[in-house]
């Protein structure tokens, strides 16, 4: 059975319109389907406010959806299942209640649900503190006291202290300082292995999502455009000019540079979300939303213009 199953879900704010206008409506996740199996991890990429973190708020119960289901091991998700599924977030500095010293923090979860005896809670905190590479000295530290990176660390063993299944983290490294981003990877990609953990992973820097995922899901204003299995050639016009920013040696892209503005999510374009900025964009692409395709290794996207690769001749 799958982990984790996002079901036909929108998530539409109501906003007060600016002037005369009433309510307006921000369409941040329009129709997702997603699929976590155990063990994998899922890279979400995509510019800022296309929904990533909606996608993941959903995904963990802390974003309800305006409408369709999200499901863990086939069951709706709620009060129950949630504890199954821990979140880091993307700014530590944030994320932490800043009063309360370290054990204090990690140990909450672990209060909240009554898990075990204050003993046993008291060796669990000290376990996942050595999980995740932090001191024995910093216990008593209020968050204000550690570096960035400790503080991520702190975040991340307050997420697996009720034993998650799936552990999402939204950008994760964003807030850090780059020295020591690939140490909160590493600490990530080690945690995964030992714990057999499924992870989604929300990431601006493709690169960095392609070497922690198994798949890739493209997202564009609140819709999810393409979801390949790394490796394979993105097909959809968005994702390549993703891929192509940032080159890779393995898989050189001609640059596509993206121009003008991401629309707005409170006004989406009619027919493909891209098409505003897309360079093969052609009248057809404005009538209405490309269906989904398919191609081999359950790569899916929507597009009716994709880049299909050729074979390469000997
Ligand atoms: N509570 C809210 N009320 C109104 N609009 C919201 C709310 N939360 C998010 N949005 C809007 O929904 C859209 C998606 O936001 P979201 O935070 O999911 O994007 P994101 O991809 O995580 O962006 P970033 O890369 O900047 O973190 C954006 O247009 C955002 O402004
Ligand atoms: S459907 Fe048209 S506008 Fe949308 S990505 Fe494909 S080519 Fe571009
Ligand atoms: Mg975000």
């Amino acid at each position: 059975m799958n982990l984790l199953e996002v079901d036909g879900v929108h998530v539409v704010h109501k906003i007060r319109g600016r002037g005369l206008l009433g309510h307006q409506h921000v369409y941040a996740l329009t129709d997702a389907h997603l699929v976590v199996n155990p063990g994998e991890t899922i890279g979400v990429v995509g510019e800022s406010g296309c929904g990533k973190s909606t996608l993941a708020k959903v995904i963990v119960g802390l974003q309800r959806p305006t409408a369709g289901t999200v499901r863990f091991r086939g069951e709706p998700l709620d009060g129950g299942s949630g504890r199954e599924v821990g979140m880091v977030f993307q700014d530590p500095s944030t994320a932490l209640n800043r009063r309360l010293a370290v054990a204090k923090i990690i140990r909450d979860p672990l209060d909240v649900h009554k898990v075990g005896t204050p003993a046993e809670r008291d060796d669990r905190v000290r376990e996942l503190m050595s999980l995740v590479g932090l001191p024995t000295s910093v216990a008593d530290a209020v968050p204000g006291q550690l570096s960035g990176g400790q503080r991520q660390r702190v975040a991340i063993a307050r997420a697996l202290a009720l034993r998650p299944a799936l552990l999402v983290a939204d950008e994760p490294t964003s807030a850090l300082d780059v020295s020591v981003r690939a140490q909160i990877l590493n600490l990530l990609l080690d945690l995964r292995e030992q714990l057999e953990l499924a992870m989604v992973f929300v990431s601006h820097d493709i690169q960095t999502v392609s070497k922690m995922s198994d798949r890739i899901v493209t997202m564009y204003l609140g819709r999810i455009v393409e979801e390949a299995p790394v490796g394979a050639e993105a097909r959809h016009p968005y994702t390549r000019a993703l891929f192509s920013a940032t080159p890779s040696l393995l898989h050189p892209v001609e640059p596509i540079v993206l121009t003008g503005p991401v629309p707005s999510a409170t006004n989406p374009p009619s027919g493909c979300p891209f098409r505003t900025r897309c360079p093969k964009a052609t009248a057809e692409c404005a009538a209405e939303l490309p269906p989904l395709a398919a191609a081999e290794g359950g790569h899916t996207y929507r597009c009716i213009h994709p880049e299909i690769p050729t074979e390469v001749s000997a």
